[in-house]
């Protein structure tokens, strides 16, 4: 088995995916937020690339079952239900919901995979799940980094390298790692020691805390505390099964 990654997404060529097993992570915030709405009831989760978009599909459904969810510049996008905080996507905003979603970069990257063979998405929140999905995949693997305005980005970087390191633990020399990923490996080594620390201490993380969502940053950094595997079908994210058993477990590095 082949392993990648992408440290961000903007030069991805989609094709190039066709029948890859991908995982998209986006750990501030869309990875953790949709992990959060759908083990909270939500039933889907239709990522757009713009706000026209959202408001345009949005604007074609009826009833109270469909909400609009996301942000720009980490804010509620004006006229939305929801922001992308995980802890507005509670049980009474969400359950049975329908959700109309678009973010700076996780829903990018989540359209980007659209032609992956199998595409399942999160953060550290279900790193588990992940990994269970990745150790099924009877084919080459490619982690997609959500990044940062098509930058790198640490905390998805770091979170990528946790991965990788746990199923190279689990697969033994049977797994190659391109250079990317091997990178995604160190730098999980170094930063991954404390991963609230390291969430709060990157860029991405100082400006979430600057202009108030400090408690996500908390929520974002807890590993395995949702035991979900979103996952793409056709153009929405949802739950192919009830509960993805962890069937494998991500040992974080030992503190030296
Ligand atoms: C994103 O997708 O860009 C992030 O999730 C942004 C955010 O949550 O602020």
């Amino acid at each position: 088995m082949n392993a990648g990654l992408y440290f961000a997404t903007e030069h991805i060529d989609e094709l190039s995916l066709r029948d890859q097993t991908v995982v998209v992570l986006d750990v501030l915030r869309a990875g953790t937020s949709i992990a959060t709405a759908l083990s909270n009831g939500a039933k889907e989760i239709i990522p757009v690339n713009t706000v026209e978009r959202a408001v345009k599909i949005s604007g074609s459904l009826f009833g109270d079952h469909i909400l609009r969810g996301g942000e720009r510049n980490g804010r509620m996008i004006e006229g939305f239900d929801l922001g992308n905080s995980p802890l507005e996507y509670t049980k009474e905003r969400v359950d049975g919901k329908a959700i109309i979603y678009s973010t700076t970069n996780g829903s990018r990257a989540i359209d980007k995979a659209r032609y992956a063979r199998d595409v399942a998405v999160g953060a550290f929140v279900n790193l588990s799940s992940l990994l269970g999905f990745l150790r099924d995949a009877d084919r080459d693997v490619v982690i997609l980094c959500s990044g940062n305005n098509g930058k790198f980005c640490m905390e998805d970087s770091v979170c990528g390298g946790m991965l990788l390191h746990a199923l190279s633990e689990s697969a033994g020399e049977e797994l190659v790692m391109t250079d990317s990923a091997l990178a995604a490996v160190a730098l999980y080594k170094s930063f991954g020691r404390s991963i609230p620390k390291m969430i709060r201490a990157s860029e991405y993380g100082k400006y979430l805390t600057g202009i108030g969502f400090s408690e996500d940053i908390e929520y974002c950094a807890a590993v395995d505390s949702l035991p979900i595997l979103p996952q793409l079908v056709g153009n929405v994210v949802k739950l192919k099964t009830e509960k993805h058993p962890a069937t494998y477990k991500v040992q974080t590095v030992k503190a030296v």
